[in-house]
C-alpha cells in the first residue's frame, strides 16, 4: 500500500503525534485531564482494561489461560492501556507511529520484562515481526491470540491505512481470535490530511471490510457514536 497521499498522510500523522507527545503526551492521549499524575493516568488505563476485556473474557481468551497469551496493542500512546494489559496476559506486543510515545511507554512498562513496544510505520505491524525474527529466527512464526485498539483509529484519516491495519493483525492472530477494537461511528466531516479526526464507518462499511480482510464482525456496539467497537473474529477464509 503505496500511494502518494498515503505517504503524505502518514508523514503527517507522524509529525502531529511526535509534536502533541512532545507537548503533553498524557493530555492528547487522554484529554479528560491536561496534567495526570501517574496513578490517574494508569488507573485510567486499568479502567479501560476493566471494561473492555475483562468484561468479555469468553470472546477474548476463549478458555485460554491469559497468562499463556500473547496480544497485541495497536497505538499503545504512553502505555495507558499497555500496562494494564501487560499485568493480565503474559505477553504484549505494542506500536504506536511516535517515537516520543513509544520512550513513554517503554518507561511506563519497565517492570513488566513480558512487554514490547516499538515505533512503528503508521501503516503495519512489520516492527513486531522484525522483532520477533530477531529473537527466534528469520521468518519464525508469530502467532497471536487477541489483538486491541482503542482511541487510535478514530484518529486515521484514511480508511485504507485502517484497513491495512486489519489485515496486517490478519497475519499475525490464530484462527478464530478476535481483534477487538474502537473506530469513529459518527458520521463527521473529516480532513484527509487531518491526524485528529479520522474516518467513519458505518455498520455495513465495517462488516464488509471485515469479510475483505478475513474476518467476521460478529458483534459491534456504538453505531453512529464516536466510540464505535468491533469484534472481528478470524476466519478460516483468506483474505481477498
Ligand atoms: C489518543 S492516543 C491513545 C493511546 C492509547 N490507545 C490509549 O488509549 O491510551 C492515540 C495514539 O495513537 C497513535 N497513532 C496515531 N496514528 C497512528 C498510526 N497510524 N499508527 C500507529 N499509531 C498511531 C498516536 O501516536 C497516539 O499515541
Amino acid at each position: 500500500m503505496a500511494n502518494r497521499q498515503i505517504t503524505r498522510q502518514i508523514g503527517k500523522m507522524r509529525r502531529d503525534w511526535e509534536q502533541r507527545a512532545r507537548e503533553n503526551a498524557r493530555y492528547y492521549v487522554a484529554t479528560g485531564k491536561e496534567k495526570w499524575t501517574d496513578e490517574e493516568f494508569f488507573a485510567s488505563g486499568e479502567l479501560a482494561v476493566k471494561e473492555e476485556i475483562l468484561t468479555d473474557l469468553i470472546n477474548i481468551c476463549q478458555g485460554r489461560n491469559p497468562k499463556e497469551m500473547k496480544v497485541l496493542e495497536i497505538g499503545c500512546g504512553a502505555g495507558r492501556v499497555t500496562r494494564a494489559l501487560a499485568g493480565f496476559f503474559g505477553e504484549v506486543f505494542a506500536v504506536d507511529i511516535s517515537r516520543e510515545m513509544v520512550r513513554q511507554a517503554r518507561s511506563a512498562l519497565r517492570e513488566f520484562p513480558g512487554a514490547h513496544v516499538f515505533r512503528n510505520n503508521g501503516k503495519d505491524l512489520a516492527a513486531v515481526r522484525r522483532n520477533w525474527w530477531h529473537r527466534f529466527g528469520m521468518g519464525a512464526r508469530l502467532e497471536l491470540d487477541f489483538a486491541f485498539s482503542c482511541i487510535v483509529f478514530q484518529h486515521i484519516p484514511n480508511p485504507a491505512i485502517i484497513e491495512n491495519y486489519v489485515r496486517e493483525v490478519n497475519r499475525l492472530l490464530r484462527p478464530g481470535a478476535l481483534f477487538k477494537f474502537q473506530v469513529q461511528g459518527a458520521a463527521a466531516k473529516f480532513e484527509p490530511d487531518d491526524s485528529w479526526l479520522g474516518a467513519s464507518f458505518t455498520e455495513q462499511e465495517a462488516r464488509t471490510m471485515a469479510r475483505r480482510c478475513g474476518f467476521e464482525m460478529r458483534y459491534h456496539h456504538g453505531a453512529g457514536e464516536q466510540y464505535y467497537w468491533l469484534w472481528f473474529f478470524k476466519t478460516g477464509a483468506p483474505p481477498d
